[in-house]
């Protein structure tokens, strides 16, 4: 079966939410992102990356839908920089098995000393005491290969008491509830925005022979509050939903905010205050941060 190959110039800490671009709105079956090293004109170190998407047909109506989403994702607060060219080329391939291609690119991501991701096809014998989560990679956001992902899964591991409710806001692959099972929470629940990956979620929960509870929600319906929250979204999100999220959270009850550039912190921070919530500790991986908050 021939399929085509795209290439677009992107911010390779974008690739998740480039990802989640193609596939949402074109036959996307897989995605790899190349990085180059280079120097920007400002001469700081800094990196550009190509996202190649292997699309089973011809995708109708690129460039529209592809200057619609640039436009959201501006009116989100990111600039021509943050997010990257996106010069695009694209090729018709023959008779290659692409699908085997893509999937050689994923490895087992060992986030912690305690926790790997795992992609499905490969077999793995987790070391003594250590959680493993089983994901297809390049699927959905949230296939713990992200910077922001990992942040929250560092803030589970080490701010998460055992036994404790967590929810998950903005939940993506299900990836942070089953996280916080796996590391000894009670219960967990999962809500996002977006009805196209609750079924996922579900998926993934049974993949990983968790009990997890998902469903099309947004925090400021919830009622029932709990020990901890993760709350992985664009930082201008998160300020605009901060109340909500701490109205969750019970007296004492920490959250792990990620999903911030280290140039958009100051948002969230003034959110923070804005809602009387203690910062903890500031975690970095990149130029991502994640904010762990006390109530
Ligand atoms: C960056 S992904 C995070 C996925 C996953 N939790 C992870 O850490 O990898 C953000 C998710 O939040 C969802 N989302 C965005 N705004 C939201 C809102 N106001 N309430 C609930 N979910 C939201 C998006 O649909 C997306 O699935």
């Amino acid at each position: 079966m021939n399929y085509f190959e795209l290439k677009i110039s992107i911010n390779p800490d974008m690739e998740d939410i480039m990802s989640d671009i193609f596939f949402s709105n074109f036959d996307c079956e897989g995605v790899i992102l190349a990085e180059e090293a280079y120097k920007d004109l400002e001469m700081t170190s800094t990196t550009r990356g190509t996202l190649k998407v292997f699309l089973t047909s011809f995708p109708q109506n690129l460039n529209e839908i592809l200057h619609t989403e640039r436009e959201l994702l501006k009116e989100r607060g990111f600039s021509d920089k943050d997010l990257g060219s996106w010069e695009i080329e694209l090729d018709e391939k023959e008779n290659q098995d692409w699908s085997k291609k893509w999937k050689e690119k994923w490895d087992i991501t060992h986030v912690t000393d305690r926790i790997a991701v795992v992609p499905s096809w490969l077999n793995y014998t987790p070391k003594e005491n250590e959680i493993t989560i089983t994901l297809d990679p390049g699927c959905a956001f949230g296939t713990g290969t992200h910077q922001t992902t990992q942040l929250c899964m560092k803030a589970l591991e080490k701010y998460m008491p055992q036994g404790a409710s967590v929810a998950d806001i903005g939940t993506g692959s299900g990836i942070l509830a089953i996280c916080a099972i796996k590391l000894g929470a009670s219960s967990a629940y999962g809500c996002d925005n977006d009805p196209t990956v609750i079924d996922v979620c579900k998926e993934n929960a049974e993949k990983n022979h968790v009990v997890c509870t998902f469903e099309l929600n947004t925090a400021d319906k919830l009622t029932q509050k709990y020990d901890f929250v993760c709350a992985n979204i664009l930082h201008n999100v998160l300020a605009e939903i901060m109340g909500d999220l701490k109205n969750i959270m019970k007296p004492n009850a920490k959250m792990v905010l990620s999903g911030i550039l280290d140039e958009k912190k100051d948002i969230v921070y003034e959110a923070i205050k804005r809602e009387h919530l203690k910062v903890i500790e500031t975690l970095h991986q990149d130029q991502w941060i994640a904010i762990v908050v006390q109530n």
